[in-house]
């Protein structure tokens, strides 16, 4: 098959396909790279105070991260333009993880192709290995939208850093008839000896969210099957974008973004997935979330975190969008999806903090009760919280001014059984035990090991640095840890 070559990638420019040579140059390259990387940040992006610190979050424009595990190291790829912090030219980013905790950004792994079928952008995809080759299917863009035409396509690779661009491309040119505009970020896995490739799209007239199943015999030649899932607009929005399917415990997980995250379990029988249950992996700060499966069978799930600041704040800041933090998931007894942090976010913690509990109670006529967390301060925070919501809503603000007049909330109301903008349904004498994860402008929250909310925050104030608690009613905080964190 000839081969096209990518416009950007240095390294296979340099030395062909000599890994000799092509170590010995990245190893030039590399730090030469992470210098002038490093020069324009520290102009643009290093003083930014609302910059995440142990989060990884790339300079100029990220979105959609595609994890991959390899021997030992967890890869994600992710939408990126090189060129500014805006969503244009997308091309494929790379950062490499040996532990969950510390990532490096690696050069450039996909670039557009000029004249080529992804001439206008390297959309979202997945990587795949067969026996020691490695394949991104990725979504291109060939011509100026609109329309927006979407056609699938594949770039080969021995080492996960340099690629190539078989002639062949696209894999597929066209949707099947009778769906909806999109037509993108191939999923793809194999099964019992086929390797089956799953597209999102929408049914037509935005009426919801469908998969579109094609089956190979070898990673080249692709047959549609037909319609493996659809949801309504009402359950999941009207497209499926960037989905994973995956098998855990004993059903399959689909994950389906629009406005959202949304999970879905269930079985899956080779052709047709069934929904069982459907839920929110998070809140609309959290996007576009895919999957890679370690060395420990683990399922661990990567998300982008959206700005919330406005287009021209984030240009002119020279960084746009985050890394969510590792999540292992989990099926759980009732056939719901469960997330925790990964346990190596343990390595994080450094000086510890153990605040004595404590009641909280809104009197008559009050709106709601605070305590601050005494002593608690701090922009890259762990809080691992026990309280028992007695009555009314609870809520726990960090990023907070002594005057409260800034802060980040995270408020469950077991009234209405919605943490933030998720539900959380505590069972009867189950307290709320929350984990809370804080870096400068991000809050992740993790809640009873099933529900997640994260949100963006841009305080003004140099002392946005408490911690409170409030409630509307009555409530105790049985226990509270904090941990400073940071790498
Ligand atoms: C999701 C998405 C994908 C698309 C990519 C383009 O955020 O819209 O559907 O492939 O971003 O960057």
């Amino acid at each position: 098959m000839g081969e096209m070559p990518t416009t950007y990638n240095a390294l296979q420019r340099v030395t062909g396909d000599d890994p000799g040579a092509k170590a010995a140059v990245a190893a030039r390259l590399d730090p030469c790279r992470s210098f002038a990387v490093a020069l324009k940040g520290a102009r643009l992006a290093m003083n930014d105070p609302h910059r995440p610190r142990y989060h990884f979050s790339p300079d100029n424009w990220m979105n959609d991260p595609i994890p991959f595990y390899w021997q030992g190291a967890s890869h994600i790829f992710f939408q990126h333009n090189p060129a500014g912090a805006y969503h244009a030219d997308m091309h494929w980013g790379h950062a490499i993880s040996h532990d969950l905790v510390r990532w490096e950004q690696l050069p450039i792994a996909l670039a557009p192709t000029s004249s080529g079928p992804d001439q206008e952008g390297v959309w979202t995809g997945c990587v795949v290995e067969d026996g020691g080759t490695f394949y991104a299917f990725y979504t291109g863009i060939p011509h100026p939208r609109p329309p927006l035409d979407q056609v699938q396509c594949v770039a080969v690779s021995d080492d996960l850093t340099t690629w190539r661009k078989p002639a062949a491309n696209p894999v597929i040119g066209a949707p099947p008839p009778g769906f909806g505009e999109c037509f993108r970020d191939p999923c793809v896995w194999r099964q019992e000896g086929t390797w089956h490739m799953m597209i999102g799209s929408e049914l037509p007239e935005r009426q919801g969210g469908a998969a579109l199943h094609y089956t190979s015999p070898d990673l080249h030649d692709w047959r549609y099957e037909g319609v493996l899932s659809t949801s309504t607009t009402a359950e999941t929005g009207h497209d499926y974008e960037c989905p994973d399917l995956f098998p855990l415990g004993d059903r399959f997980v689909l994950l389906t973004s629009r406005g959202r995250t949304h999970w879905q379990t269930g079985p899956f029988d080779g052709q047709h997935f069934t929904r069982e249950h459907l839920g929110s992996v998070d809140g609309p700060t959290y996007y576009a979330a895919k999957t890679l499966l370690d060395d420990q069978n683990r399922r661990i799930l990567f998300g982008w975190l959206r700005e919330a600041r406005p287009v021209e704040v984030q240009k002119d800041a020279g960084w746009s969008g985050v890394l969510s933090l590792p999540r292992v998931l989990s099926l759980l007894p009732d056939g719901t999806l469960g997330q925790v942090p990964a346990p190596e976010l343990s390595a994080l913690r450094g000086a510890h903090r153990r605040v004595e509990p404590f009641q909280l109670a809104a009197s008559e006529g009050q709106a709601e009760a605070t305590a601050a967390l005494p002593g608690v301060s701090g922009a890259t925070l762990e809080l691992a919280l026990r309280i028992r919501p007695e009555a009314g809503a609870v809520a726990v603000r960090v990023r907070t001014t002594p005057d409260g007049a800034e802060c980040a909330e995270i408020r469950f109301d077991p009234q209405t059984g919605q943490l933030g903008e998720v539900a959380l349904h505590l069972a009867p004498g189950e307290p709320l035990d929350l984990r809370v994860f804080v870096d400068h402008s991000v809050v992740e929250a993790f809640a009873n090991g099933r529900a997640c909310f994260t949100v963006r925050t841009y305080p003004t104030r140099d002392d946005a640095r408490g911690v409170t608690v409030a409630t509307t009613g009555r409530c105790t905080v049985e226990d509270a840890k904090v941990w400073e964190v940071g790498l």
